[in-house]
């Protein structure tokens, strides 16, 4: 029986614990959020009052994950409900907000699965007030419910590292992560750290190798970053160096976050996922995905064909962001007249993961695995 005794601490950032994005305790029409674009250079959070600063904040990152974005966009509807409490056509607003929040990341299907459970949970509701209550208690327990599916994750997740553990005889173990699929791209703990920071804190040495994840660096920026918060040893590695090191015996274990995962176990997830599954399964590595079942997309079972891939602007490859004399500069790095294409993401196919990290437990990637854990879809 899996209780919750033994799980790490809530995620720290200089001592004191944080999740991503809570109401404000003396004011609910206001939702803080940390603004994710400063990190790692400077911790520095938002106050979001709109819905259109919701979209805003999602659409520009500053904050970005698929847990997260899903619960951002919970409480983006709850905000319009506020806003437009005095109009008669409270409902059209909302439904109009949906299709705005909606469209602000395509890929991670946590957003639409968010809006949809809000819009579901006013249904046919007249009273303004009620509207305003019933959505602000929606995005409260989706939150509650992503923490909760990240915490039994890492509960999960953690077995597996244990048996490489054993297997190596307690040497360090060597994990490989792609973006961050940290606690930033949740509301605490991640999905692929949730088992490190619980490895960890169980004293079981690991070692992490952060892929940088070009263009936006969410590796070198923010999974670093939070790594280090919370004292995990770490290194990070330029996007192409994985599969050298894989060849070399350098790496026990990939683990990676998920934006959409299909019925069949098809796994979208930051661009250059498919290419860490491919060496993996080319150097007989466990090569694991770890994700909450709100990322899971019931309705599709074709991820190379079906799931929108997000096409963001050119400039995220033309330039870099860094800091320089205590300022975040941009610099070009590319030709002026040379284009760029920027995919978001990619899918990697079910037959080169060895398997998934869900609140309920591991399974295959397969339809008949994920039924077996979801026998209710
Ligand atoms: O574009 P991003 O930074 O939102 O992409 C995030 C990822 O790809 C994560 O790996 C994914 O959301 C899984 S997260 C817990």
């Amino acid at each position: 029986m899996l209780t919750n005794e033994s799980l790490p601490d809530q995620m720290k950032v200089n001592g004191k614990q944080y999740h991503t994005i809570w109401p404000d305790t003396m004011n609910p029409a206001i939702i803080h959020c940390i603004d994710q674009r400063k990190l790692p250079f400077e911790f520095v959070t938002e106050q979001l009052t709109t819905a259109g600063q919701v979209c805003e904040a999602i659409r520009d990152m500053h904050l970005r994950g698929a847990p997260l974005i899903g619960v951002a966009a919970a409480f983006g509807i709850y905000l319009s409900a506020l806003e437009h409490e005095k109009s008669p056509g409270i409902q059209q607003e909302l439904i109009r907000t949906a299709g705005l929040l909606k469209a602000a990341r395509p890929t991670a299907v946590n957003l639409k699965y968010a809006v949809d459970r809000q819009l579901a949970v006013v249904q046919g509701v007249q009273n303004p007030e009620k509207i305003i209550s019933l959505l602000f208690t929606g995005a409260q327990n989706l939150l509650e419910e992503e923490l909760e599916n990240c915490r039994m994750i890492g509960k999960h997740g953690l077995e597996i590292i244990k048996k490489i553990c054993r297997k190596k005889g307690n040497e360090e173990i060597n994990i490989l992560t792609h973006c961050n699929a940290g606690w930033l791209a949740c509301i605490d703990y991640g999905t692929a750290t949730a088992p490190i920071y619980l490895a960890h804190d169980e004293g079981i040495r690991v070692h992490v190798w952060v892929d940088e994840t070009r263009p936006r660096n969410q590796g070198a920026r923010l999974t670093a970053w939070e790594l280090g918060q919370h004292g995990v040893k770490h290194t990070i590695i330029a996007d192409n160096t994985g599969g050298h090191l894989m060849q070399h015996g350098m790496v026990d274990l990939v683990l990676v976050g998920s934006d959409r995962t299909t019925r069949n176990g098809d796994v979208a997830n930051k661009i250059g996922t498919y290419l860490k599954a491919l060496a993996a399964f080319d150097n007989g590595i466990p090569f694991y995905a770890a994700l909450p079942s709100t990322s899971i997309d019931w309705n599709t079972d074709d991820g190379l064909s079906r799931i929108p891939i997000e096409v963001r602007d050119p400039d995220e490859v033309h330039y870099l962001e860094g800091m320089e004399d205590n300022m975040i500069r941009k610099i070009r790095i590319t030709p002026a007249e040379s284009t760029a294409l920027n995919f978001g993401f990619d899918v990697t196919p079910a037959r080169l993961i060895t398997g998934l990290i869900t609140e309920k437990g591991l399974c295959e990637a397969s339809a008949e695995g994920l039924i077996a854990l979801f026998s209710q879809k």
